[in-house]
């Protein structure tokens, strides 16, 4: 396994539409266990293979207070959205130190397939409704931050780029 580098907000790649995956196999498998060896790395709830500059439709998240049940997403869709929205407080591991309240369904109806392929459905609700709702976001080249004011898009913006410069 390895640890993979993680975009930050606003790079461009992070605009990229992913396509689906089409080969359930090895290559696959060694996607979704660096993933996930990302996102417990970095202490992150979810991530989607957009984030670390691969363009296929793969999401791992782990919403557990134990951080030891992995939910994995290949080509996830949505069947049904709650007409009820609710606001709750996002971050995300490719703007980091940046939280604010994005308005969202508060429950989604999604069916996507596994790391081997056999296809499942849930009905997700609170954290878990936001987080594949968050990173399917990212499979379309969508950040959160792009939800929130211009105003506050400018200074995120300029953050982040000070951010990167502090650490290059
Ligand atoms: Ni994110």
């Amino acid at each position: 396994m390895a640890l993979l580098p993680i975009l930050h907000y606003p790079d461009p790649r992070l605009r990229k539409i992913a396509k689906p995956v089409t080969r359930f196999d090895e290559r696959l498998r060694a996607l979704v266990d660096n993933m996930a060896q990302t996102m417990y790395d970095a202490n992150g709830v979810g991530l989607a293979a957009t984030q670390v500059d691969v363009h296929e439709r793969v999401i791992v998240i782990d919403t557990s207070d134990t951080r030891d049940q992995l939910q994995v997403f290949v080509n996830p869709r949505i069947l049904g959205a709650s007409p009820v929205r609710r606001l709750s407080e996002e971050g995300c591991l490719s703007v980091p130190g940046v939280y604010d309240e994005v308005e969202r369904p508060e429950s989604v109806t999604v069916e996507a397939e596994d790391e081997r392929g056999r296809t499942f459905r849930l009905e997700a609700e609170q954290l878990l409704a936001v987080c594949i709702q968050h990173e399917m976001d990212h499979l379309t080249g969508k950040v959160f931050v792009e939800y929130l004011s211009q105003l506050k898009q400018t200074r995120i913006r300029s953050r982040m780029r000070k951010l990167d410069r502090d650490i290059a």
